[in-house]
């Protein structure tokens, strides 16, 4: 049995991750971190865990944490973690970061799109990326991983086989994405309060959202290629659920049928990545740790689809694919 803590208990990541958590064979869930007084009890903070697990959620010290943990899935917001993510490392355990703390290349360019100096800075850029379907043997080896950002998740899993095997131009790749509201958190915001985003779409951030130097270093670290996509992400009226469209112009004269092939082909030993031929829907992935992808030749260009849940295939689900992998234990448990 593995000891596990989840820091950030709170939040929307950390009640779908014990959710999957509790359905694993080989986990005990040992402790759970708040910033709140009074220890609540798990099912007042997160009702639809009432009966399943009786644990309260407390506002400890690493020191503390670690004792009763061998692994840690840190669920905080960015510098939040890597505040702590050291100590942690220090004491032994593994390590699961949720934040962009450490999935960039370099503390520069988290600096220029984060703001602030890193406060571990010498981790970055040597630590595994948890993307299992493209950087597996480097996770299968690590202490501390990297969890994906959910937008990149959507637009890397497509692009990477897509750019590797020389079947789309580098330049000119525009990811377009809409998100379900979840994607914020559950920490309220004017612009993720229900009636300013309830029937409503709007792109934000745009030429500014910080997945957009996520998605670059990530296609260079795997497949040595520079990009430099455009990224532009919107706000739909659902609880959650990624929808990627993404646009580049073909390398090749390779058909659709024979794109499709190449993704399958690329993709023949990933469990959770399913090269489907309709257009997938966020209904598909719902609750899943599936990606279900396509590709179009629209007018010459190639228009690649893909969707994932955010708070599964997003978080908390590659997550547990990591912690599989770390462990030695299927990649499929529990998911
Ligand atoms: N939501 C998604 O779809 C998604 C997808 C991929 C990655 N992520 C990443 O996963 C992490 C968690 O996201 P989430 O959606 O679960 O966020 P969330 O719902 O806002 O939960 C984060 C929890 O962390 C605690 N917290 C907030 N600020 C903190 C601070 N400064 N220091 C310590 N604890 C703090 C809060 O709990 P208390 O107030 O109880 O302390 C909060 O409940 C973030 O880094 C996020 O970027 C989220």
């Amino acid at each position: 049995m593995v000891r596990v803590a989840i820091l950030g208990a709170a939040g929307y990541t950390a009640v779908e991750l014990i959710k999957i958590l509790l359905r694993h064979p080989e986990v005990e869930i040992t402790a759970l971190t708040t910033r709140q007084e009074g220890e609540p009890h798990v099912a007042a903070i997160h009702p639809q865990l009432a009966g399943r697990l009786d644990l309260h959620l407390e506002n400890l010290l690493p020191a503390a944490v670690v004792a009763k943990a061998d692994c840690v899935f840190c669920c905080l917001p960015h510098a939040a973690s890597a505040a702590v993510v050291a100590e942690y490392l220090e004491h032994g355990v593994k390590v699961i970061d949720f934040s962009a703390d450490y999935r960039l290349d370099d503390v520069a360019t988290y600096s220029d799109w984060y703001g602030g100096t890193h406060p571990d800075p010498q981790r970055v850029g040597n630590v595994a990326y948890g993307l299992p379907e493209l950087f597996r043997e480097q996770i299968v080896n690590s202490q501390l991983v990297a969890n994906p950002g959910c937008f990149p998740t959507s637009a890397v899993l497509v692009l990477a086989p897509l750019l590797k095997l020389g079947l789309i131009e580098p330049d000119e790749i525009i990811v377009d994405s809409k998100t379900g509201v979840s994607r914020a958190g559950r920490t309220p915001k004017l612009t993720t309060h229900y009636p300013e985003c309830n029937e409503s779409i709007s792109a934000y951030n745009v030429g500014r959202h910080r997945h957009t130097p996520e998605i670059d270093q990530i296609i260079r670290r795997f497949a040595g290629i520079e990009t430099q996509v455009i990224f532009t992400p919107h706000l739909v009226p659902m609880d959650r659920g990624i929808l990627s469209t993404i646009y580049a112009r073909p390398k090749t004269d390779a058909g659709e049928e024979q794109l499709l092939e190449k993704l399958r082909d690329f993709y023949r030993d990933a469990p959770f990545v399913r090269v489907v031929d309709h257009l997938p829907a966020t209904k598909d992935t719902y609750g899943s740790n599936f990606c279900d992808m396509t590709v179009r030749i629209v007018r010459g260009r190639v228009v690649a689809f893909s969707c994932i849940d955010n708070l599964v295939k997003g978080a908390s689900g590659a997550a547990v694919q990591n912690f599989n992998l770390m462990y030695g234990f299927p990649e499929t448990m529990s998911l």
